[in-house]
């Protein structure tokens, strides 16, 4: 049988974050074994917020250093730069085409961006859920990993897939999303009621995969918890030692009924060490192996290049028949 295709990415903005290694990378890589991989740098996304041309791509290529210190075999998946696959762009142009402003406008993603970007709300941003869309659409993937917050964006996804079927026949697989359990929005560690996000701005509130184990430990010291001083899982109620439960669960394995009585009877200053040497005990090795391969960009030009070739081997043909189905002088 025919293995089931996955493809995702993640923006080349640096700073990747234990929001973005736990709730996607993470499960990219238990999935390597099973399914047909494409996993890519979404370098064209990052276009839309203002960046540094050199750090961009510096960005790109230590996100794919990262990809592989994060346990992804480059010999197993389809590692790839999403700007170099001419499918992406070009499909996407065609799908803006098949999306309403309407639908657009709805997108929270969009609004939250809009807000924090007030001096650049370019359309970049605006039909950034189309440019993802083709992504995705392009391979036809089954399964999309991502967290929740992009779950609206697999939605718009499948309607403009729909539609496109609807209108010129059955083009394109109708992709799901695939959201862990646990983990699918890890939350700051200073307002547990918000995402962990790259782009906060209290250094507290948020993990990086670069921090120092130092680092690592007096950001979880300082983690926001409540008064009752028991390891409980309650989201609404405790949301931040719920967070911090999510976290030391899905690195040591663990459910949530598990954890509550590992630390039966001891208070948050035990429990809050512990979640800080499991991500430590986590990021050291990835850390080690990600320095190394930032030592040898050769050694990553050769992973991203053959990847390349593949993504496009895959595209090609699909993009003709969409090309084809809509008018357009194909050959
Ligand atoms: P990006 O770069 O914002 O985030 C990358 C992945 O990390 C997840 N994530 C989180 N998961 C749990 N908790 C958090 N606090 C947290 N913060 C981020 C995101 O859900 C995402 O899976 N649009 C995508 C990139 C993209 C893409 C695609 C993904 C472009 N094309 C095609 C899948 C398929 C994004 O913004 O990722």
């Amino acid at each position: 049988m025919e293995k089931k295709i996955i493809l995702s990415g993640i923006q080349a903005t640096g700073n990747l974050t234990l929001g973005n290694y736990l709730g996607a990378l993470n499960n990219w890589v238990e999935m390597q074994d099973k399914y047909d991989c494409y996993y890519m740098i979404a370098d064209l996304h990052t276009l839309t917020i203002r960046k540094d041309p050199e750090e961009l791509r510096q960005n790109t290529l230590s996100l794919i250093a990262l990809y592989i210190a994060a346990g992804l075999d480059p010999e197993k998946n389809t590692i790839f730069i999403q700007s170099h696959i001419p499918a992406h762009p070009s499909l996407s142009w065609v799908l803006n085409c098949y999306t309403y402003m309407g639908e657009l406008n709805r997108m929270t993603q969009f609004k939250d961006k809009a807000a924090k970007h007030a001096d650049n709300i370019n359309s970049g941003l605006f039909t950034y859920p189309v440019l993802m869309a083709a992504d995705i659409l392009a391979y036809n993937a089954d399964l999309v990993p991502v967290g929740d917050d992009q779950k609206q964006h697999l939605e718009i996804t499948r309607d403009i897939a729909e539609r496109f079927n609807s209108l010129y026949g059955e083009t394109f697989k109708l992709p799901e999303a695939y959201i862990g359990k646990v983990g699918a929005r890890i939350m700051g560690l200073q307002d547990p009621t918000a995402k962990m996000s790259k782009s906060a701005t209290n250094e507290l509130d948020k993990v990086l995969l670069t921090d120092t184990p130092d680092d690592i430990r007096k950001k979880f010291k300082k983690a926001v918890t409540d008064s009752e001083n028991k390891v409980r899982y309650d989201r609404e109620a405790k949301p931040g030692v719920s967070n911090l439960m999510s976290i030391y669960g899905i690195i040591k394995n663990k459910s949530m009924e598990e954890i509550e009585k590992e630390f039966d009877g001891q208070g948050y200053g035990v429990f809050k060490t512990a979640v800080a040497e499991a991500v430590v005990e986590r990021l050291e090795p990835l850390q080690k192996r990600y320095n190394e391969l930032l030592e040898n960009p050769e050694k990553l030009k050769e992973i991203y290049q053959k990847g390349d070739k593949k993504a496009i081997e895959k595209t090609d043909k699909l993009l003709k028949e969409v090309y084809r189905k809509v008018g357009l002088v194909v050959d």
